[in-house]
């Protein structure tokens, strides 16, 4: 998958698949259920690492988590998140970590959050070949210091500043762009007037893509689940149940039965 498929499945009206994936083995499951592209979403923060947000999430947590993503994948694109502080202090700043990510991470592009102050370093990136994904309405790394966690675009004139910035970001060079909790009426304005893809977080149904976060889908959250989290299936019982297993023949002796143990032979036994 490349940025160019990306955007013939546009014209053509093929949705896009985007997942999450933190590890090799999470990537290898995303891609073998049919991901088109997976994020090592800066959502690591929350899902993998117990933080209670993104924000604190860093540059070499997103490295040390794209690497083994972008081992195991064949064909999905990787996106890696430029965590919050990465991108923010200048053009050269961002340039030099989007580098990171894409050399030293195997990353094929990068996400970065934000409206239209973003759209310098979306452009310089893009000159220099790095595919950036845009991610506009709600941004989870500064959302907590202003309005909280709310949806976006819900009257028209946020909804027009939203249009007015996606296509901003879209003519700063941006192949992609991420709207999260934006209402379904604005999405489907943005995602008719660009040429480049929408994915769309709690956006409705007319984005070009969707995007969830890997724990959400699976059922594997500890903590609060955004309203726009559909989970499909119920891993957290699935894998309790296989360690309570674990524990319950531990505790009996079951385990390790003589399936699961070795043997000397038995001229090496009677030396003993
Ligand atoms: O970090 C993440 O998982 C994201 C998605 C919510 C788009 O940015």
């Amino acid at each position: 998958m490349n940025v160019q498929q990306l955007l013939v499945k546009k014209q053509q009206g093929e949705k896009i698949v985007m997942v999450t994936a933190y590890d090799y083995y999470g990537a290898l499951l995303t891609e073998q259920a049919g991901a088109d592209m997976v994020l090592v979403g800066d959502s690591v923060g929350n899902v993998m690492l117990g933080y209670g947000s993104t924000t604190p999430v860093t540059m070499e947590e997103i490295l040390h988590h794209t690497k083994p993503v972008a081992r195991a994948l064949k064909n999905a694109l990787v996106v890696a998140d430029m965590p919050f502080g990465s991108y923010q202090i200048s053009v050269e700043q961002a340039l030099a970590n989007a580098i990171r990510l894409i050399k030293e991470g195997g990353a094929a592009a990068v996400k970065l959050e934000g409206g239209e102050e973003t759209a310098p370093a979306i452009a310089a990136l893009s000159r220099q070949g790095i595919p950036v994904m845009a991610h506009i309405g709600l941004l989870p790394q500064t959302a907590g210091m202003w309005q909280g966690f709310r949806c976006q675009g819900r009257d028209a004139a946020s909804a027009q500043r939203l249009l007015a910035t996606a296509i901003q970001l879209e003519q700063a060079g941006a192949f992609s762009v991420v709207l999260e909790c934006v209402a379904a009426e604005a999405a489907a304005q943005i995602t008719a007037a660009l040429k480049i893809p929408t994915i769309g977080i709690g956006a409705g149904p007319d984005c070009d893509g969707q995007v969830l976060v890997f724990h959400d889908i699976a059922g594997l959250n500890a903590g609060h689940v955004p309203r726009f989290a559909k989970r499909y299936g119920d891993a957290a019982a699935v894998i309790r149940q296989a360690i309570a297993g674990f524990a319950a023949e531990v505790v009996s002796g079951a385990y390790p039965d003589a399936g699961h143990s070795f043997f000397m032979d038995a001229d090496e036994l009677k030396k003993l």
